[in-house]
């Protein structure tokens, strides 16, 4: 607990700081090498890529070709995914980020590390070229810093993604982002996110369990936890259900994960507090959630 609190307590702190966003990368860079591509994480964006795909044309006929342009909502500092979707033969994207954390030496790494694998061929950049010049040879238009709504014309994709991205934004952004979503997309397009919905703390500090952050207060939570580098909304399957169904969206598939005996064991370990009391303790013990849905 102390772990999680003192690292939380750190990003509180640096997200105060003038350049944050560049002094944040820099330690994640120096302390824990997690800007750096890992082989198993490329492959398993990868992988991701492919069930996005294998979804699209199981559940709603889409070809490849269909799915462009592509817009990914939230693709974070590797571009992990634009670069798969464009290694599966999507040649139009925007990648957007509230973050610019993206640098040329790192999604170039993640490059390579695709074409150890795959069989189109990503490239690397040429001598001189700065990343929006090699992404725009890749197509891929990088947006970053860029929040919802975007400056882009209504009705011009095919796909809109968010791939571990809506467990972050307070709920009326995330609120924005499908409608956004509905506004980008062509008449038959689809959105695709999935999300992970449990407390990712417990990763830094094993005394946790994957519910910890269902222990505070909406208050106590926006007091002393949130931050600007990774903030939760803690939202529940139902509430993004809610946002949903008052769009016109068709879910075309709706998995939620989680919230079997193995679960609702671990969320006994805690006390919800009582402003999750109308949630179904399934709902509290959800870690994730897919949804495939088709714009009317
Ligand atoms: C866990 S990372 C996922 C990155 C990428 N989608 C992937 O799967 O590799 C979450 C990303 O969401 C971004 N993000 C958070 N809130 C966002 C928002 N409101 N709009 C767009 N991106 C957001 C963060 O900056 C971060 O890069």
């Amino acid at each position: 607990m102390m772990r999680f609190f003192l690292k939380v307590q750190a990003q509180r702190v640096i997200g105060l700081l003038p350049y944050s966003d560049a002094i944040y990368v820099w330690l994640q860079r120096r302390l824990t090498g997690s800007v750096a591509p890992r082989a198993s994480d490329v492959m398993g964006k990868r992988a991701i890529v492919r069930d996005y795909i294998d979804m699209a044309a199981r559940l709603a006929g889409k070809s490849v070709a269909d799915l462009e342009p592509h817009l990914d909502i939230g693709s974070g500092w590797l571009l992990s995914l634009p670069l798969a979707f464009r290694q599966a033969g999507i040649k139009q994207q925007v990648a957007t980020d509230i973050h610019a954390g993206a640098q040329l030496q790192d999604v170039a790494a993640s490059a390579a590390i695709f074409d150890k694998v795959g069989l189109a061929c990503l490239g690397q950049p040429k001598p001189g070229q700065d990343l929006t010049a090699w992404l725009s040879d890749l197509g891929i238009r990088y947006m970053a810093p860029a929040y919802a709504p975007f400056d882009l014309p209504p009705a011009s994709f095919g796909l809109v993604s968010s791939t571990q991205v809506l467990m972050h934004p307070a709920p009326d952004v995330v609120q924005l982002i499908y409608a956004e979503a509905v506004r980008l997309l062509r008449p038959g397009g689809l959105f695709i996110a999935t999300i992970k919905i449990y407390d990712s703390y417990c990763h830094a500090d094993p005394s946790l369990t994957r519910f910890n952050f269902l222990r505070f207060s909406h208050a106590t939570w926006e007091r002393w936890f949130q931050n600007r580098f990774t903030p939760y909304n803690r939202m529940r399957p139902s509430d993004h259900r809610s946002l949903i169904e008052a769009l016109p969206f068709e879910i075309l598939h709706w998995e939620v994960q989680g919230g079997g005996p193995a679960e609702l064991a671990e969320l006994a370990r805690i006390t919800p507090h009582a402003e999750f009391a109308s949630y179904p303790p399934e709902e509290l013990a959800a870690t994730g959630l897919k949804v495939v849905l088709r714009r009317r």
